[in-house]
């Protein structure tokens, strides 16, 4: 060995052990291996030697090569190593720390009664049907027999919207009941639809909002009776409100969709504001057995099927079952008011929770 490789090997060797990251470390390994490295100059000068001193030399020199590249691959793999541990070390997750605080999302009441709706009817059999809210005068009156001079428009408090061309001014929706018009002409009988969704009236007081929601029922088949919409709407009723002995009238009534019209009640205490007995009754729901000129303005023929429709007022059914005196308050959003009727969206809505 010569000088200039004793000293390269000693100078490399003390280089590597003071690098201590890999920055460094790839310095030391240019300054040695690299084009104008150290190594690569002594082999370079091979060439400009005597033949019989180069074979010796050259010997000499990739032995040195290969001791040096051992020795710089041995520490690039203990700082990488190194590297790991400390990486290991400082981003090391303690599993027994409690987790910070979040505060949970609740359920608005509304949406929590239509999951409740829509996980009883669900069970019966019904799926989901959807209309727009801006409705054609059409498929909210006339279709639902209706017709312009009817006296029945003059009570649903109408928003109209500006006219397009010589149509009939398009109406905020008055009732869900469009969509069984919508559900009607687009499905061929039988039909089993709940049909949920905003609704709008011009009024406004502690029990009504110009913007509220509806819950509407549709079975049509071949041989739907009175019978199947009794037994329907009070197996609802008494699922909803958890009361298997919930008192339920039906009482003779009028729509112009509907004939013959019942609307139902449920028994209470008017005093006290308990559901069930106490031998006072409470209006809650609108239904009736599908008017065959309704069937036929959807395509449908009254002479072989016939059905059921029903209607009810979301916020009402809401009130009456976390006894929330004041309907205002549901659109206000005061967190206030949310925190405390809020529902946990952890618990599933479920058919019977008080039975
Ligand atoms: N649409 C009626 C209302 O808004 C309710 C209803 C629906 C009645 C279906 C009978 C059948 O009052």
């Amino acid at each position: 060995m010569t000088d200039a490789s004793i000293h390269l090997k000693a100078e490399t060797e003390v280089a590597l052990a003071a690098a201590s990251d890999l920055r460094a470390w790839d310095a030391v390994r240019v300054s040695v291996l690299g084009k104008a490295g150290r190594l690569t100059a002594l082999l370079k000068e091979l060439g400009r030697l005597p033949p019989e001193v180069r074979r010796e030399r050259g010997v000499g020199l990739n032995r040195l090569r290969d001791e040096l590249t051992a020795a710089i691959e041995a520490r690039r793999q203990a700082l990488d190593a190194a590297a790991l541990d400390a990486r290991l070390a400082a981003e090391r997750i303690d599993p027994t720390l409690p987790p910070r605080p979040r505060p949970a999302g609740l359920i608005h009441p509304i949406s929590r009664t239509a999951d409740e709706i829509i996980a009883i009817f669900g069970a019966m059999g019904f799926s989901v049907a959807e209309g727009p809210d801006v409705e054609t005068d059409w498929h909210n009156f006339g279709a639902l027999n209706i017709p312009g001079h009817h006296p029945a428009r003059a009570d649903h408090d109408t928003f109209y919207l500006p006219a397009i061309g010589d149509a009939p001014p398009p109406v905020l929706r008055t009732h869900t009941s469009p969509v069984q018009i919508r559900t009607m002409l687009e499905q061929a009988p039988p039909i089993r639809v709940i049909a949920m969704g905003r609704t709008y009236r011009a009024d406004h007081d502690a029990t009504h909002s110009p913007m509220f929601h509806q819950c509407e029922g549709l079975v049509i088949d071949r041989a739907i009776t009175l019978g199947h919409l009794k037994g329907c709407v009070t197996d609802f009723l008494r699922a909803f409100f958890g009361l298997s002995g919930l008192p339920v009238r039906f009482r003779a009534s009028y729509f112009p969709f509907t004939e013959p019209s019942m609307e139902v009640d449920i028994g209470w205490n008017r005093r006290t504001g308990e559901l069930g007995g106490g031998g006072d009754w409470l209006e809650i729901l609108g239904s009736g057995m599908v008017h065959p000129r309704v069937l036929a303005n959807c395509g449908i023929d009254p002479r072989q099927w016939q059905g059921f429709a029903f209607g009810m007022g979301v916020e009402r059914i809401t009130m009456l079952k976390g006894n929330i005196a004041d309907l205002r308050p549901f659109f206000d959003s005061d967190i206030r008011w949310l925190r405390h009727h809020g529902a946990n969206p952890l618990a599933p809505a479920t058919l019977h929770e008080r039975a």
